[in-house]
Order: structure tokens, then sequence, then C-alpha cells
């Protein structure tokens, strides 16, 4: 289905223009022109090349682009030095000025690994995002956070670089599995939560899910998200409530090593922060349960800990996260929605290891279904 091209500004300190709509390749050519540069580079895995690479790299150059494909291994065990090091040669190989524009066809790994590639190469080439999922069109592709992972934690080595512009082609995300895809609404969840829209704008976005609104469902999940990232846009300051849910999140994404999608493990991570505030006398019981209601029922993401993944570990990988600051670990908690427990500064609440492993003992229940291999 065709739609209208609709774009907008994300309005940010690095302002990226952000094309928006469905089946809007046709018009990529004449925006890529306006952007001098000697030869583009696409950059993409081999399965999204075969899906939808070859055809637009045979639109680009049939429209007079020079462009040279370049091949890399997706999802989060790529987002490595190892596969950094091969782009960044690969691309100096294959004749990258800076001059080149670089485009980056892929998910939110494959966004952030070319992301961080583009910031380095001759220390910044432009780099133009071309989201294939529901979470790069909608989040990854917001924030200019380009990372890879180390040995002992996600993203740990980073830079911001914003894209020169973000092509939104929601048909690209159309062949993403239903499990991925149901992944990508999490977030959206969350930045309703945190910024007290209500439950009813909550259920709205369940149901543009549920009604395969694709289009409608991704303005809706970058609207909740831009006006935090407008507010602050490298994340230090008021826009650091975006991480709920993600003290726990990330460290169960970085020990199920796969078998959970970032948005599943971020469905678990809240759930966990209501509890926890819930056993600190913060949150109501029918908190708890709306994030239960929300995630578990009608979006159908987990929200238990699987229980393969042991309380004590958890801690331990939470303590060495890379949100980890002088002060230590700390947790942003809500009493109720868009209502923190700690509402100034860094929001973080402090609290005993010893009541966290009690709360998570609770959690690894044997009953806890286990996570399916999704690799
Ligand atoms: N920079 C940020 O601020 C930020 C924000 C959110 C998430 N992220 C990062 O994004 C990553 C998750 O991104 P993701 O959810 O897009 O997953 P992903 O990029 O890991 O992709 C998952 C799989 O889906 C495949 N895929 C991609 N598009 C497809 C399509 N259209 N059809 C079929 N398969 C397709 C990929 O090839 C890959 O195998 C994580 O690394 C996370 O850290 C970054």
């Amino acid at each position: 289905m065709t739609s209208s091209l609709v774009p907008f500004s994300t309005e940010l300190d690095h302002p990226s223009p952000y094309y928006l709509g469905a089946e809007i390749e046709p018009q990529l050519p004449e925006v890529l022109t306006a952007f001098e540069h000697d030869r583009c580079f696409l950059v993409t895995s081999r399965p999204l090349y075969e899906r939808m690479g070859r055809g637009l790299a045979k639109r680009l150059r049939q429209a007079g682009i020079a462009l040279k494909v370049v091949l890399v291994g997706d999802g989060e065990r790529e987002k490595s030095w190892r596969s950094l090091r091969q782009l960044g040669e690969a691309l100096i190989a294959g004749g990258a000025t800076k001059d080149s524009l670089v485009l980056a066809l892929g998910g939110g790994a494959l966004g952030n690994l070319v992301g961080l590639a583009a910031a380095l190469l001759y220390r910044g080439v432009r780099f133009v995002e071309i989201p294939t999922t529901l979470m790069a069109l909608t989040d990854s592709t917001l924030s200019n956070k380009q990372a890879i992972n180390g040995r002992r934690g996600k993203n740990l080595f980073g830079s911001y670089h914003a894209p020169v512009l973000i092509w939104g082609d929601v048909a690209y995300a159309r062949s993403e599995p239903d499990r991925q895809r149901r992944a990508g609404v999490v977030e959206g969840i969350k930045n309703l939560l945190i910024t007290g829209r209500g439950r009813a704008e909550a259920i709205e976005l369940l149901n543009a899910w549920r009604a395969g609104d694709l289009l409608g469902l991704t303005r809706r999940l970058i609207d909740s998200k831009l006006p935090i990232l407008r507010a602050d846009p490298t994340e230090r300051g008021s826009a650091i409530i975006l991480e709920y849910g993600h003290t726990f999140g990330h460290a169960i994404e970085w020990l199920a090593a796969g078998r959970l999608f970032h948005g599943e493990a971020i469905s678990i991570g809240m759930c966990l922060a209501a509890q926890l505030s819930n056993a600190l006398g913060c949150a109501s019981d029918r908190f708890v349960a709306e994030h239960e209601e929300l995630l578990g029922e009608r979006l159908g993401t987990p929200t238990q800990l699987p229980a393969e993944i042991a309380p004590r570990q958890l801690l331990e990988t939470m303590h060495r996260d890379n949100k980890r600051s002088r002060k230590g670990l700390g947790y942003l908690l809500l009493r109720s929605w868009g209502e923190f427990v700690n509402p100034e500064g860094d929001r973080q609440t402090k609290v005993e290891d010893e009541l966290v492993l009690k709360l998570l003992s609770q959690q690894a229940a044997p009953t806890t279904p286990r996570v399916k291999s999704v690799r």
C-alpha cells in the first residue's frame, strides 16, 4: 500500500531530517543527490541485501548514483571490534573518502555498527540510516548514540554521531518476524509510562500494533520518544528517564546472549523495576499489575526473569553495566505514571543489594517459563 511522504524534522541539537512513509523508495535517489558526494556505500547484511538491498542498489545506480555494496554480519554479536575493523577497512579499500555517504540498511544493531564506523572513519563521514525494523524506525535511529559491545557488556564503546538523514520506509519492516516487531513496541509503552501520558494512550498504541497499522504505529512510537530527546539530545540529563527498566533489562539482555530481543529484556526489566518500587513501599500493587497487563497480557512480551539467569549473576552484571557511575548502581523507579520515586537530579534511587536479590530470588521460581532460542 502506497502512502504519501511525510517529512518532518527531529529538531534536535543536530537535527536529522526524518522521511517517513510507506513504499517511498522511488523518492530516495532525489533526496540523496541533494547531499553532494563522490560515492555511496550501501552497508547491509546478506539476508537483507537479498530481501530489499539488491532492489535498492539497482534503483540508486539507475538514478546515476555511484554505489558500492558492503556486506557485513548482522545482529547483536556483530556489534564487535572485529566487525567494526572489518567494515572500516572495507570502506577504505572500496575507495571511501571524506565526501562519501555511508548508507546503513538494517536493524538497530547494524545501524549502531555502521554509525560508529562512520563516526570513526576519517574522524567522521556522513551516514544515512535506512531502518528495517520497528525498533530501528522508532528508537535507535532517533538517538544519535552509536556503539559496539565489549567482552563484559553492551554498548561499552561508542560515540554520538547523527545521521544526515533517516529514511523511514515502513515497507522495509514488513518482513520483520512478529515476535521481533512485538519487542519493538515495548519502549513505546515505557515512554508513555515515564512521561505519565496514561494508560489510555498505551492501549491506543497497542491497538495500532494489533491492527497491523505499521505506519500509524511507527508515528506513535516516534512521537512517544522525540519530545524527551528534544529536551536533552545527548541523554545525559533529563532524558535519563528513557533508561527506565534498563538497569535490569540491559543485564538480562546480555546474559540471555541472543535468546531475548532488546525489547523483551526491557519488558522484564520494567516489570522488575515496578516490583522493586512496590517492595520499597512506593508503587501500588495496581501499578505493578498494569505493567503485567500492558506488557504480558496485551502485548505478549515476557515479564519474568528467565530461569537460566541466576539472581546473583544478574546483580553482578548490573554492577558492571556501562551506566555505572562513581555513585554506584542506582535504579530508576516510578511511583505511578510519570512520577519518579526520586524526582531530582539523575532520578536514581539507591537500593540495598540484599533487597534486590530477595526480589529476584522470588522471581526465579521453578515455574518461570524458559526462553526459547531465537537464533
Ligand atoms: N542507539 C540507541 O540508542 C539504541 C536504541 C535502541 C536499540 N538499540 C540497539 O538496537 C539493537 C536492536 O535492534 P533491532 O531490534 O532492530 O534488532 P537487530 O538489529 O539486532 O536485528 C535483529 C535481526 O532482524 C533481522 N532483520 C532486520 N530487518 C529485518 C526485516 N525487515 N525482515 C526480516 N529480518 C530483519 C536482522 O538481520 C537481524 O538478524 C540492539 O543492539 C540495541 O542495543 C540502540
